[in-house]
């Protein structure tokens, strides 16, 4: 920047530009040493535990029970009690205004969910407050609505509940993606049983304070954490009549071939790498702005992340250099630092992962870039990391890295952006920049995603549906389609 010419001596300008740290509160959050798991509305002392930490310190913050299978057994006879005791005969009417009083109750909380957030999953306390929080509640406030009105949204086709769902989620949204699961099946009047990710149980954990201010009745929500072995059990309970579950292609793969011939009914949510295809006609600064959001948004870890960018040859120099320019401005650090634009990698594991692929992109040939910043000594950290000189069939351009690391690559024609977007195992989201509504539409026809977004990216809104093609997944969460999965039909 260059030097400000200062008329007198006493003229406000300030020296240095650099924020001041601006830390949230930890106050708010008040951390048993301990939790157990929540079932048939009760703390129960798990019989294994370990222990959670903070990505972005190491820090251990609880100790938390890992559930067997004795307890997840525990757990689905609780749900089926409270199934069949109640729950599933209520009036809709009335199973809404629990969801209510839960959609409310994280409003008011909000703060303190944010700040937990944050601190259990390293995701910038901007973000747990600006979108996480909000769309949880949103959720629970929009099911809410059609819990009475199943009659309306599936006419003569007399919807039920299933029964008891056993949801998995993972770590990279874990109140988002808790809300996405148990509002739907709830406003249906199922019952649950959900494992929320090794790394990040806390902000499920109080949640179960929620349920219980919000006077559910016991069982209707148990929630048992663990590690993939938990949720294996989950998975093979006879007991469970459908199965939600958001994480890796590898284990939803895994979870289709176990449930094939059982019944149960499925649902996932898995991997992505979606296209991000800016053409030359679009407002360049506006796209450089969704390119950011689309990829750096919570470390990358994001399933629709838009981790491959497609540029117009016409236009390639100039976005390049506008979106390398802009990356110095990120900030990367303290996730409870409100000025904090992109927070810590959630483990080691995913750090390591983000680190084998961003080597072998070097070693295939692509060309690294990233702006320069200090990363803090402890904890787990990835600069924000764009790839030129990508081929399609290098790693970096199949493979989901899942953390902040961009592939750039080129098209000509809309012909050749739609060959290139479709050519991944992926069909998850993709994005178009483009001023022309004609030319949206002829690529939203043709590309092969669940969500397509036009001059935007990242935005969720509960009333729409999402979901995958081909290996991203089946069966949709959100907006009416979300209904769907958490019913059988009566003939
Ligand atoms: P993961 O698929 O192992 O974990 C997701 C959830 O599944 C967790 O709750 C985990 O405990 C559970 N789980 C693990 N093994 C299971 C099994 N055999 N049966 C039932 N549940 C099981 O994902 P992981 O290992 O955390 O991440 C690996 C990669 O997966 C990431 O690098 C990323 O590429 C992808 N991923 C995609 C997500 C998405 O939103 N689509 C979310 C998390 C990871
Ligand atoms: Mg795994």
């Amino acid at each position: 920047m260059t030097e400000i010419q200062r008329k007198h001596d006493r003229a406000p300008v300030p020296k240095d530009w650099t924020y001041e740290p601006a830390p949230e509160s930890r106050d708010v959050v008040k951390l048993r040493e301990r939790y157990g798991l929540f079932i048939g509305g009760q703390w129960i002392e798990p019989s294994e535990s370990y222990e959670t930490i903070s990505p972005s310190s190491e820090e251990v913050l609880a100790i938390v029970g890992q559930g067997t299978a004795k307890d997840v057994d525990t757990a689905v006879a609780a749900a089926r009690a409270a199934f069949e005791n109640g729950w599933s005969s209520l009036p809709g009417s009335e199973r809404a205004k629990y969801l209510f009083r839960i959609a409310r109750i994280l409003q008011e909380r909000s703060r303190e969910f944010a700040v937990l957030e944050s601190l259990n999953g390293g995701k910038p306390i901007k973000e747990s407050r600006d979108v996480d929080l909000p769309l949880a509640a949103a959720h629970f406030f929009y099911y809410a609505g059609w819990a009475d009105k199943l009659e309306y949204a599936f006419p003569n086709r007399r919807p039920r509940p299933v029964g008891v769902a056993g949801q998995i989620i993972p770590w990279n949204f874990p109140l988002l993606m808790l809300s996405w699961k148990i509002a739907p099946a709830l406003a249906c009047g199922n019952t649950v049983v959900l494992k929320p990710a090794e790394t990040t149980p806390l902000t499920a954990l109080l949640f179960c304070d929620v349920l219980r201010q919000a006077e559910l009745p016991p069982g209707v929500v148990n929630i048992v954490t663990g590690d993939g072995r938990t949720g294996a059990a989950l998975v093979e309970h006879p007991g469970v009549d459908k199965i939600a579950f958001t994480g890796s292609t590898d284990v939803g793969k895994a979870i289709q071939r176990q449930l094939a011939g059982t019944g149960k009914k499925l649902t996932l949510e898995l991997g992505g790498k979606a296209a991000n295809i800016v053409f030359d006609d679009c407002a360049l600064d506006q796209a450089v702005e969704g390119i950011v959001n689309g990829i750096y948004f919570n470390q990358g870890h994001v399933c629709c992340a838009g981790s491959r960018l497609f540029a117009q040859e016409s236009i390639y120099e100039p976005l390049v250099e506008k979106l390398k320019k802009r990356l110095e401005t990120l900030r990367v650090g303290d996730p409870l630092d409100k000025n904090t634009d992109v927070g810590a990698i959630n483990s080691r594991m995913q750090l390591d992962r983000i680190k084998e692929l961003v080597a072998a992109g070097q070693e295939e040939g692509a060309e690294i870039y990233q702006p320069p910043c200090v990363l803090p000594e402890k904890g787990y950290w990835f600069a924000p990391t764009v790839f030129t000189n990508v081929a399609q069939s290098y790693r970096i351009a199949q493979e989901e890295i899942f953390g902040p690391v961009l592939s750039v690559l080129t098209f000509r024609t809309p012909e050749e952006a739609v060959e290139k977007a479709n050519n991944t195992p992926y069909g998850l989201s993709a994005g178009v920049w483009t001023e022309k509504g004609s030319r949206i539409l002829w690529m939203a026809n043709k590309l092969r995603a669940g969500v397509v977004w036009a001059n935007t990216f990242n935005r969720f809104d509960p009333t729409s549906p999402f979901g995958g093609y081909k290996e991203s997944g089946f069966g949709r969460e959100g907006g009416l389609h979300g209904l769907e999965p958490y019913l059988r039909f009566e003939e």
